[in-house]
Parts: structure tokens; C-alpha cells; sequence
């Protein structure tokens, strides 16, 4: 029995993908570095299935029919290296290699280069939606060789979720074009994430709700149009109970953000190209806050300033806080879909922003409702560069904005941060400034620089000897 398709790695995400395209009717092959961890996968989940293990390399891939499909599922750097290394040797030409970890997209570039060496067709695709999206249906965002990607373009839009707008799985384009969409993925995550701890902070440490009525507002406002899942989640997490102390258990988990770098990568690549995502970059700031507890503890006790309450009709602030949590939330993907569009670009992905917001409506940690206006709104203008534009978001813009300001001063007066939602606020702000003070920065680049301006009223190239009158 030869496998239709291969899977190289058995830690959460490869064993669930496995699972799921043997449930759609196909042989899989499997091969994990560490033999034990496929014997275990075998043992309690293989049983009766049509999977064929492997404990060698040179088995597993004489164990697939040609062309070969095959997809990593493998720590992300140096071990998707080491994997690709020993593997690409063993394959024969236009045998298909699915990079579906989560690789830097430079690191996709260098790798798709290095299989053309071999004449071996590579595919750097996002997958989205954690270990039970990876079972049940991710989403599935794929970059690079387009021959590939069509041989394999059954399997994985079988596999993957289905939203209202079909299976959420494409192809973006060449190169790292997959892996970029699927780091933009994870930054806007970031920054949902953010905006979701401080409204929950300021519900919380400002108008001292309880984790039960949070949660109630919390399900109120998943039941609105910022129905999502990450909303979802929160909602079911305000509700746990900690069954040691009775306590919410949210509160009882420490309050220090992991982090294993997407957010990071993703603000970097906006900063290379020069594309403003401000409320991502502060989403992996405010984690890197968070992690230093020792520093915030000692501070604590040093640094004055008002205690966090928020003393304020309860039903406006919920309200008002609804309206800010909106606006960052809607230019959490804005600002995503930004960087994607100056990604395309710079990179050549020629990426369809219509078809990025149909792929993240099912199956992965950023599906929701919205999704499906921001889906049209590219359709009507690809090359729309800020969602705040068009409807219905210029009039969410219109309608919430008095709300979102209230929220940020009773924040700021109480001493509550609040990085995300005020990043958006100043982004919007200043993206609908036709006027900015960077005239001051460039007088001032001048004065000590002598890097030129330019003038408002006439063109050219000017410089002023500003010390000489
Ligand atoms: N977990 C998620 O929710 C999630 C979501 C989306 C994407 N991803 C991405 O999907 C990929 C898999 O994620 P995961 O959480 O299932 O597993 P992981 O913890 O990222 O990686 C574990 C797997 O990598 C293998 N591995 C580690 N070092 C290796 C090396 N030097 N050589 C060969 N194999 C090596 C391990 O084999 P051994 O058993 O031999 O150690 C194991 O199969 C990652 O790239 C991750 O970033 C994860």
C-alpha cells in the first residue's frame, strides 16, 4: 500500500492534520524524528486507520506514491532546516515539499531557492487554527510553486475549514506569499488579544465588574458584530472557576505574556517595507512589558499615580468601551491588511486581499463576522488601502469615535494602559491628518543633518543654513 501523502512531524498540529486527511478518505504516511512519538500516535490514535508509519527517512519516503506530497510539521527554524536537509536528497524531481510551520518568510525564500536545486516543487503554507483547526478544519494559506499547489490542492481544500464564503484554503501567490499572510495572521491576533486584556482590565481594575458580568459583556458583544472567536474564548474563560480556590481562574494565572515570535517577525516586516502597524507593534510590546514582573512589582511600589478606579455611569462606559473596542479591533486587520498590500508590492505576491479575508473566515484564531464586509470591501476596491474608508466602517468610524476618545482619557486619568486602543486612536487620527508636524522633523533633519526638505508651495530640493542669519 502506497500513501497518497505524507506528514513529517507528530508533536499536536502534524498528528491532527494526519488525522484529517485520513478522514477525508486518504492513505497517510507519517515519520516523526523521535521514534517513541510515532509509536505512541500509532498506539492510541492510529488504530484502524489508513496510516502508514515510518521510522526512517528513506522508508517513509519510499512509503509515497509520485509525485510525492509531503508537509512539515516541525519546529519552525534550524529543526525545519534540519528536517529539509536530510529529505530534499531523497526525493526525486517535482516530488511536492509543504513547509505548513510556522517559517519566517525569509527563511521560505532561502528554502524554495535551495529546492530548486533539486528540482523539487516547495509550498511555504500558513496554517491557522491551532490543534483542533489542524483536526477539524484550518485555514490554509499557501505560497509558492503554483504547479505544486495545484497537485495538491485537493487535499488541502479538503482538509480545511469551511466558512460562508467556501473552503477556506488558497493560494496567494509566489515565493514566501503564504507564510507572509499567515505572520500578518498572527500579528492582527496580537493585537485582537490585546485589545480583548484591556477591555477586561478596565472593566475589571476600573469599574471592578466581577468575571461573571464580564463574561456577560463579553457574550453581549459576540452576539453584535464583534461576534468572533477570539471574543468567544474570552467569554469561556471569564466563566471557568478554579476548582482549588473557587476564584475565577483567570485570576489566578500570572499575569506574564508568553510569546514565540510571530507578532514580533510581523511588526518587523512592517517596519522593513515601512508599512504603519502601530497596534501590532504595541500588542508585542505590552507582552514584553508584561514579562518583565520583577521590574512592574518594584516599580509598583515607587511610582505614583491614580489607583485605576474608573468612577462613571457603568451602562455609558460599557457602551463607549463597546465603541473602542470596535474601532481597534477593525483596525487590527486594517492595519494588517495594510502591510499585506505594501508586502505585495514590494514582494511581488500580488496578493487578493478579497481572498485573504475569505480564507481567515473559518478555521483560524482570527475568524469573524466582520470578516465578511472587509471580504467585500476588497472586492469592490482592491487596491482599497484602509477599510476606514468605505462602509460600513467609515460610519462605525463616525459613530464610535466620541465613545473610543471617552474610553482613552477615563483610561489615562485613571492610569489604566490601555497601548492598543490608544494606538489606534492615534493612528486613525493621524491617517486623516492631511496635514502632519513631520514639516518640524524635516526642518529639523536639515538643521543638523543636512538632509534637504521639500517646499509646499513650489518643487525641488531645499536646504537652509539655519544657524546663519
Ligand atoms: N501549536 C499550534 O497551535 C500551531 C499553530 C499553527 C502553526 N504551528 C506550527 O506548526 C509546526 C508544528 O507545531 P507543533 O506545535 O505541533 O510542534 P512544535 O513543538 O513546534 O514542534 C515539534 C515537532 O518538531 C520536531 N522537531 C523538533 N526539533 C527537530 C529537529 N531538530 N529535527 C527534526 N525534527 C524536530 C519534533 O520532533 P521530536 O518528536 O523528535 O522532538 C516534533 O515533531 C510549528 O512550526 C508551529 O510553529 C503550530
Amino acid at each position: 500500500m502506497n500513501a497518497d501523502f505524507g506528514v513529517i512531524g507528530l508533536a499536536v498540529m502534524g498528528q491532527n492534520l494526519a488525522l484529517n486527511v485520513e478522514n477525508r478518505g486518504y492513505t497517510v504516511a507519517v515519520y516523526n524524528r523521535t521514534r517513541a512519538r510515532t509509536e505512541e500516535f500509532m498506539e492510541k490514535k492510529g488504530q484502524g486507520r489508513k496510516l502508514i508509519p515510518s521510522y526512517l527517512l528513506s522508508e517513509f519516503v519510499a512509503s509515497l506514491t509520485t509525485p510525492r506530497k509531503i508537509i512539515l510539521m516541525v519546529k519552525a527554524g534550524g529543526p525545519t532546516d534540519a528536517v529539509l536537509e536530510q529529505l530534499f536528497s531523497l526525493l526525486s524531481a517535482r516530488d511536492i515539499v509543504i513547509d505548513g510551520g510556522n517559517a519566517h518568510y525569509s527563511d521560505t525564500e532561502r528554502r524554495i531557492e535551495l529546492a530548486q536545486k533539486y528540482d523539487l516543487r516547495y509550498l511555504g503554507v500558513g496554517i491557522s487554527g491551532g490543534e483542533e483547526g489542524a483536526l477539524h478544519g484550518p485555514a490554509i494559506m499557501a505560497g509558492g510553486d503554483k504547479e505544486g499547489y495545484k497537485q495538491v490542492e485537493q487535499i488541502l481544500t479538503k482538509i480545511a475549514g469551511i466558512g460562508p464564503e467556501g473552503a477556506c484554503c488558497a493560494y496567494f501567490g509566489p515565493g514566501s506569499a503564504g507564510h507572509y499572510v499567515k505572520m500578518v495572521h498572527n500579528g492582527i491576533e496580537y493585537a485582537i488579544m490585546e485589545t480583548i486584556a484591556e477591555a477586561y482590565n478596565l472593566m475589571s481594575r476600573g469599574l471592578k465588574m466581577s468575571a461573571r458580568e464580564m463574561a456577560d459583556v463579553f457574550g453581549e458583544w459576540n452576539s453584535s458584530d464583534l461576534s468572533s472567536y477570539l471574543f468567544e474564548i474570552t467569554e469561556k474563560i471569564l466563566r471557568r472557576v478554579d476548582p482549588e480556590t473557587g476564584n475565577p481562574l483567570v485570576e489566578m494565572i500570572l499575569d506574564q505574556a508568553a510569546q514565540k515570535g510571530t507578532g514580533k517577525w510581523s511588526t518587523q516586516g512592517a517596519l522593513d517595507i515601512g508599512s504603519p502597524a502601530p497596534t501590532i507593534a504595541m500588542a508585542v510590546f505590552a507582552r514584553v512589558i508584561s514579562a518583565l514582573k520583577e521590574e512592574r512589582v518594584r516599580a509598583s511600589t515607587v511610582l505614583s499615580g491614580p489607583d485605576g478606579r474608573i468612577d462613571t455611569d457603568r451602562g455609558q462606559f460599557l457602551q463607549d468601551l463597546f465603541a473602542a473596542v470596535q474601532i481597534t479591533v477593525i483596525s487590527a486587520y486594517a492595519q494588517g491588511f495594510h502591510q499585506l498590500q505594501d508586502a505585495s508590492r514590494e514582494r511581488g505576491y500580488s496578493l487578493d486581499l478579497s481572498e485573504v479575508a475569505r480564507v481567515w473566515m473559518a478555521g483560524c484564531i482570527i475568524r469573524a463576522k466582520s470578516l465578511t464586509q472587509m471580504a467585500k470591501a476588497f472586492r469592490d476596491e482592491p487596491d482599497l488601502p484602509l477599510l476606514f474608508l468605505v462602509a460600513p466602517f467609515k460610519e462605525i468610524w463616525e459613530v464610535s469615535q466620541a465613545g473610543m476618545r471617552r474610553v482613552v482619557v477615563q483610561a489615562h486619568a485613571a492610569g489604566i494602559p490601555v497601548p492598543a486602543i490608544d494606538s489606534v486612536m492615534d493612528f486613525v487620527d493621524a491617517y486623516r491628518s492631511a496635514r502632519l508636524p513631520a514639516n518640524m522633523i524635516q526642518a529639523q533633519r536639515d538643521f543638523f543633518g543636512a538632509h534637504t526638505y521639500k517646499r509646499v508651495d513650489r518643487d525641488g530640493v531645499f536646504h537652509t543654513k539655519w544657524e546663519e542669519e
